[in-house]
């Protein structure tokens, strides 16, 4: 088989996105436009692999790493000219190259290798990967001759009224034999209405120099979406999403309304687990089986074991163990490790924390710094009291103990084993194993004190 290569154009600023951020960076379902582009290039199996980049060049090589080469566009003259920066890497090569943008999230390997099959079938040194779309506008246009042979491809600036009313367009991908388009791009010209040398225009150069350029037009126009503002990343999000959602599903995942269920590409959830609508899984999260998620519910980069019960809450990179159940409005921050069977109730939050299994935290409670063991019993509206303003510290419960209510436990401290906190202490020293610690102050009745209220002996009032 002949060498293939990959070019990915992502030097552009992206004007049209109105954004800080370069466009390629902006994130569809969790990743990088860009970064999807390459790993579906990646799974097509190249030999080797250049992004052009510019605009924000460092981070994309920083995000994007040593899976690809780089190569430099210093000015952004037009995606002709950006491809002509690859040549010292690329141009004397033989092979086949494929181009694609940074900018089209949605494309597959698949129609990657459909390209590549179609552009050796026809025997061609340019094929061009096209799609019928209900609304052409923006995209450049695939111009046939009355035998249905492609001519030309025309930018949608530099367009006739009759070639703007094609349907057919250039999803900006391409196929081509490598010298072929080195030598095209070399003749390349900025003579159009945006002064660009564009890449399209070494269709009707290698024409004319003889040389064959077929066109596979993919069935599935939305797969080539191009994102160039906020609308169209909506739209490629909208897309995106509900592909991931499908896999789930026939992966044995229950969306109860897909349709409201948000879940990053890089999300892993097992069978048998049921989400509601309205919840967002994001980042690296991943769910083991028979679990649910409830309505309102965030998950970031968390990981749920089996049989894990969450009902609207925020778990952000903490751990769940099999059993374990949480809210409805509490909040895992990171470094919360949820032991087996461990209930964690309404109005929580715990962070940077072990808690062992079976230990209840059922109600208004905040856990920071801490080491809970098993079968704890923390009552309700406990403050485990881990900051005094500049530094940390950390409590250790040990298990079996009892927090009594309303209580405040000033870090750093030590509760042994089967300790006992009653109910309002506010606890500074280390409680011993089977000891009950009490820290406030006697309760005294003052008798009588309802007669010495001036009001009490007004009829009227009682
Ligand atoms: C381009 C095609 C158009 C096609 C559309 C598909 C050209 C001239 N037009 O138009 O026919 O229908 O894609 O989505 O190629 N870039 C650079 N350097 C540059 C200019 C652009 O790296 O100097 C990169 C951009 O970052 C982007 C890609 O090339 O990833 C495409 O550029 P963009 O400006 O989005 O081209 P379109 O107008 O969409
Ligand atoms: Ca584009």
């Amino acid at each position: 088989m002949s060498s293939r290569y990959a070019v990915i154009l992502a030097a552009g600023q992206g004007t049209r996105m109105k954004s800080k951020l370069y466009k390629v960076l902006h994130r569809v379902c969790g990743r990088a436009m860009v970064d999807h582009v390459l790993t579906q290039v990646e799974a097509a199996g190249l030999d080797q692999i250049v992004t052009i980049v510019g605009h924000g060049a460092e981070a994309v090589e920083s995000l994007l790493g040593e899976r690809s080469e780089y190569a430099f566009q210093e000015q952004q003259l037009g995606t002709g000219h950006a491809v002509l920066q690859t040549e010292e890497r690329l141009g004397d090569k033989e092979g086949m190259t494929l181009i694609v943008s940074g900018d089209t999230p949605l494309l597959t390997a698949k129609t990657f290798e459909k390209l590549f099959a179609y552009h050796q079938a026809k025997g061609a040194k340019a094929t061009i990967l096209t799609a019928k779309a209900d609304d052409p506008t923006g995209y450049g246009r695939i111009i046939r001759n009355d035998l249905g042979i492609v001519e030309k491809i025309v930018e949608q600036k530099d367009a006739s009224r009759e070639e703007a009313a094609v349907t057919e367009i250039n999803t900006g991908v391409y196929c081509f034999d490598n010298q072929t388009l080195f030598n095209a791009l070399h003749q390349v010209t900025n003579n159009n209405a945006q002064g660009e040398y564009y890449l399209t225009d070494v269709i009707e150069i290698i024409k004319a120099a003889g040389g064959i350029v077929a066109a596979y037009q993919m069935p599935d126009f939305s797969e080539s979406l191009g994102v160039n503002d906020r609308v169209a990343l909506a739209k490629a999000t909208q897309i995106m999403q509900q592909r991931i959602n499908e896999a789930h599903m026939r992966n044995g995942v229950t969306l109860v309304d897909p349709a409201t269920t948000h879940i990053d590409i890089d999300v892993k959830i097992a069978a048998d687990t049921i989400v509601e609508g309205e919840v967002t899984i994001k980042g690296h999260t991943e769910i083991g089986s028979d679990c649910y998620i409830g309505a309102h519910s965030e998950l970031i980069d968390a990981k749920l074991h089996d049989g894990v019960h969450v009902t609207s809450s925020t778990i952000e990179e903490a751990e769940m163990m099999n059993g374990s159940d949480i809210g409805p409005n509490s909040h895992l921050r990171p470094k919360a490790i949820i032991g087996e069977q461990v209930h964690v109730g309404n109005f929580c939050e715990i962070k940077n924390a072990t808690i062992g299994a079976r230990t209840k935290i059922g109600h208004l409670t905040y856990v920071g710094d801490a080491t809970l063991g098993e079968d704890i019993n923390v009552g309700c509206a406990v403050v485990f009291v881990n900051y005094d303003g500049v530094q940390k510290f950390h409590t250790t419960v040990g298990d079996h103990s009892f927090i009594g209510s309303n209580s405040n436990l000033i870090a750093p401290l030590k509760l042994e084993d089967h300790s006992f906190v009653a109910a309002g202490s506010t606890i500074t020293d280390d409680v011993p194993e089977h000891a009950m610690a009490i820290a406030r102050a006697r309760q005294v009745n003052k008798n009588d004190y309802w007669q010495k209220l001036p009001l009490a002996h007004d009829q009227n009032w009682l």
